[in-house]
């Protein structure tokens, strides 16, 4: 087969990196893709580095041994954990979601105070202030953790006053700092952006990191002619448990139903 129509891997937890398959979907409509998400071990936000690492290489073992040319680790905290040690292991190119939304925050801010919102073991590890220190040490950011976020996103609850009132609560030192551009280094994060936009108010800057990895991926794809030039792209989707429930969530992720999920046990 050629390697153009290979298809491209990403995995998550869970859900949430429906969000960055649906950017890439949306920016590629002739790829085919296999999206794993290990509802499992869900959430990966609140575990150890060695637990996440360990999960993430067997699903990536499981989407390279079905083919795929181009892996998207599209968990933050899968990213900001495992990723040096998959780029060493695995024999495919990999991208993570951190880069990319890193990039896009320093393009945007004027004032050069960021902050970070992610989960806790995100936070923990310092990856985005890294990252964002190697991009311009000058910056200052911030990181904070927002675990009740992902409860409040998977229930639905994108605009509900409880919601409001944790966002208020979290966002308290992002404010205090002088943010203006708040990374949302949470695949879930992007449901609450009009909430968030609601605390930080008009003039912060948002930056979702599903987007800027899609159009990351797609110009690294287009770039070395990995992409078909014909056709119409399929999405086969994988879970590692409770198929009712990922098909539930992904219905209210994607705003429209998926046929099938094939439940495969990785580790
Ligand atoms: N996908 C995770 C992330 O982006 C959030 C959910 C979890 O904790 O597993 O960090």
């Amino acid at each position: 087969m050629k390697r153009s129509r290979l298809p491209i891997g990403i995995f998550d937890s869970g859900v949430g990196g429906l969000t960055v398959l649906k950017a890439l979907r949306n920016r590629l409509p002739r790829a085919d893709i296999l999206y794993f998400g290990d509802t499992a071990h869900v959430p990966y936000g609140s575990k150890s580095k060695e637990a996440v690492t360990r999960y993430a290489l067997a699903i990536s073992r499981f989407l390279i041994g079905r083919g795929v040319k181009f892996l998207v680790v599209a968990c933050n905290t899968a990213s900001a954990l495992a990723l040096p040690t998959l780029r060493r292991t695995l024999g495919v190119a990999v991208v993570g979601v951190i880069r990319p939304g890193v990039r896009a925050a320093v393009q945007a801010t004027r004032s050069g105070r960021l902050a970070v919102i992610a989960t806790e073991a995100t936070v923990a590890s310092h990856a985005y202030r890294r990252e964002i220190r190697r991009s311009n040490p000058r910056l200052r950011a911030i990181e904070t953790a927002c675990p009740l976020f992902v409860p409040l996103v998977e229930e639905g609850w994108w605009s509900h006053p409880v919601t409001g009132m944790v966002a208020r609560r979290y966002l308290r030192p992002v404010c205090r700092h002088g943010t203006d551009t708040l990374i949302l280094g949470c695949t879930h994060y992007p449901f609450l952006r009009p909430a968030l936009q609601r605390v930080m108010g008009p003039k912060v800057r948002l930056i979702d990191s599903a987007e800027e990895t899609a159009r990351e991926v797609s110009s690294r794809l287009r770039l070395s002619g990995l992409l078909p030039d014909a056709g119409r792209g399929r999405t086969e989707f994988f879970a590692s448990d409770g198929p009712e429930r990922f098909l539930a969530l992904a219905r209210k992720f994607l705003g429209k139903p998926i046929e099938e999920v094939t439940i495969r046990r990785v580790d």
